[in-house]
């Protein structure tokens, strides 16, 4: 058992972000550490823990403290015998991805094109690219979606109150397509499990009760009551704001950390900075959420 008594948290000092220091995942996790843990989540919308020796069964067990884990669609990126994770990597191995390759190479909020999203994401970073010179490459870049909804124009939140919007999954595919490339294949099957679906604009954290900006650029293809031709631009200017750096935590990552994101709180990027030639690879595992309200 590992008792709160060591651990303490360490915000970013960004918009969003803490370091838990003091805790071991590979260890059970006492009910007032977890509690503790669980607590800064929810507050600081990304949380991460350095140096960790974890196994892929340490990983699942902390992930189902936070609720029932998900298995992914793209089962072929998942670690063979164990669904629950899902392989984010570029590496290659008899000329074909073991993972999945363009995860997060856009701006998005996992799975938003879901009725029902998942509430966190828990990398665990085994493999992380560096170039010649040292330089660590292939950083996570976070934006808080509280912080932005607080910052938004008095004019717009009223006028966008209690508005939905309609996210795409075949839009954020082909958006992404566009911008930078896909590696995964969009299948009928994966179409025809996630419909288009409308969640809020301002979404509400279920713990906190903080509003949060939930559109993203590419995905979102209108907003109730607005025509179209109003809505995209509108879609558009709300990304602008919501990625602007005053609302980001740029994640530099370390062989062991453990980091979790709030897929309600933030939206994340992820960059695709490193070649082929280099290796990342992140055990992720993914936990459940419930319907944006
Ligand atoms: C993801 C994701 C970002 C990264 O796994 O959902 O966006 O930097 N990953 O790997
Ligand atoms: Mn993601």
């Amino acid at each position: 058992m590992q008792a709160a008594a060591s651990m303490s948290i360490a915000p970013t000092g960004a918009a969003l972000g803490a370091e838990i220091r003091g805790v071991d995942l590979a260890r059970d996790l006492d009910s007032e550490t977890f509690g503790r843990i669980e607590e800064a989540f929810d507050r600081h919308g990304v949380i991460f823990f350095r140096g960790q020796t974890i196994t892929v069964e340490q990983q699942i067990a902390f992930a189902r403290r936070f609720g029932n884990v998900e298995i992914n669609v793209n089962t072929q990126a998942c670690l063979q015998g164990r669904p629950e994770v899902l392989l984010v990597s570029n590496v290659k191995e008899n000329g074909r991805y073991i993972g999945l390759a363009d995860a997060g190479t856009t701006w998005h909020t996992d799975m938003s094109a879901y009725a029902c999203p998942p509430r966190c994401s828990i990398l665990h970073a085994i493999e992380v690219p560096r170039a010649a010179d040292g330089t660590v490459l292939g950083d996570t870049i976070f934006a808080s979606a509280a912080a932005a909804y607080d910052a938004l124009a008095p004019e717009l939140k009223s006028r966008l109150e209690g508005r939905r919007s309609t996210h795409s999954y075949l839009a954020k595919m082909m958006a992404r397509k566009a911008a930078v490339g896909l590696t995964r294949e969009v299948t009928p099957e994966h179409l025809e499990k996630t419909p288009p679906v409308a969640h809020p604009v301002f979404r509400t954290h279920p713990v906190t009760g903080r509003k949060c900006l939930y559109v993203t650029e590419g995905e979102c293809i209108g907003i109730d009551g607005m025509a179209e031709a109003d809505a995209v631009p509108l879609i558009s200017r709300l990304h602008r704001h919501l990625i602007d750096p005053r609302f980001q935590y740029r994640h530099r990552w370390r062989v062991g950390d453990v980091l979790m994101w709030d897929n309600c709180t933030c939206q994340h990027l992820a960059v695709r900075d490193y070649g082929e030639s280099l290796r990342r690879l992140m055990h992720r595992v993914t936990v459940n959420g419930s319907v944006p309200f």
